[in-house]
């Protein structure tokens, strides 16, 4: 019998998170430890959000145990280019055409991989830390356009829905999966925004109808990596923000994951390319890997997650 979730915390657990931890630690007992510490950081609003979660995720037809199985192949990724990476001292592939295929365009891939990420958003520190910080500094009272790059699994496109006073929430995104899961997760949660918002498959560096000046919010959480020329994407989202919106980006240096293509290995080169790309840091937020401070994770090249509120330079 291996370890369950009843084990792993004191916390009473609402049964649908309860039996998510028992599947996640029943497929891998290995994880006995993340989990622990990821339930017990979570607060009990936070633990009742994953709950809120599952049941939705349950009504569209996905069981817990496949979102625990979406779950354990993301750490599985990670853990296989993590150790690509501490090897070679690179990411494995650094160029959209060698993971646009297997990633962005293979739904089955991808809603897994979606799926996943969603689930570590409630529950890995780092990730439940960006997610709070976006919910934290979004501006809660301001009029306007709000945009999100690469809404993926759509959780903070759908906080900021349910946060916000923006007038029109707009995303966009490559991936026609992407799409699809931000869009049952807002017509869900959302329901009576449902002119207030619209949702595009392009790549944002094409995407024409963007005109300079004139969004009120430009989100972008985990895109940035994922880029070839992330100075193209910094130099876009200054030149459409408006001169006081609110810029929300995310990013990591040495975070191996298939389709991170762009390697930032330190915090100083990703704050660099925002300096020279127009972006001033108004806020930031350092992440070290788990029990390791900022300066060990540069010195021995381990994961540091960065998010950042942003200004334009004017
Ligand atoms: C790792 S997910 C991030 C999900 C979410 N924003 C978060 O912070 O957890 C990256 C998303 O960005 C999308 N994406 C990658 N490159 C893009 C591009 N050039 N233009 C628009 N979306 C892009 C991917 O399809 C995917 O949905």
């Amino acid at each position: 019998m291996s370890v369950t979730a009843k084990a792993v915390t004191k916390k009473a657990l609402p049964p649908k998170v309860e039996r998510l931890i028992d599947d996640i630690l029943d497929k891998n007992p290995l994880h006995q430890k993340i989990v622990t510490v990821s339930l017990a950081n979570m607060t009990d609003q936070e633990i009742q959000n994953l709950e809120t979660y599952l049941n939705f995720s349950e009504e569209q037809g996905q069981s817990i145990e496949y979102l625990a199985d979406c779950y354990l192949m993301m750490v599985m990724d990670v853990l296989r280019e993590q150790l690509y990476f501490q090897k070679h001292k690179k990411y494995r592939y650094s160029s959209l055409d060698e993971v646009a295929g297997s990633v962005y365009h293979d739904p089955e891939y991808m809603t897994q991989y979606m799926y996943g990420i969603a689930i570590s958003c409630f529950m890995w520190p780092n990730h439940l830390e960006m997610l709070r910080f976006f919910k934290q500094t979004v501006p809660t009272d301001k009029k306007g356009q709000y945009l999100e790059v690469g809404p993926g699994h759509g959780l903070y496109f759908m906080s900021a829905m349910e946060k916000t006073d923006f007038d029109k929430f707009n995303g966009i995104d490559i991936s026609e999966t992407s799409i699809g899961i931000t869009k049952k997760i807002v017509e869900y949660f959302q329901p009576e925004q449902k002119a207030n918002y619209a949702l595009e498959l392009k790549d944002f560096l094409n995407a024409d109808q963007l005109k300079s000046n004139s969004y009120d919010a430009v989100v972008t959480g985990e895109v940035l990596e994922h880029v070839e020329e992330p100075e193209l994407f910094l130099r876009r989202i200054a030149d459409i923000a408006k001169p006081d919106a609110y810029i929300y980006v995310t990013t990591c240096c040495n975070a191996a994951v298939i389709d991170h293509i762009y390697l930032f290995r330190t915090i100083k080169e990703v704050e660099d390319m925002m300096d020279e790309c127009g972006l001033k840091v108004v806020k930031p937020l350092y992440l070290p890997y788990e029990g390791k401070t900022v300066e060990e994770c540069l010195k021995d090249q381990l994961p540091i997650s960065v998010a950042y509120v942003l200004q334009k330079k004017v």
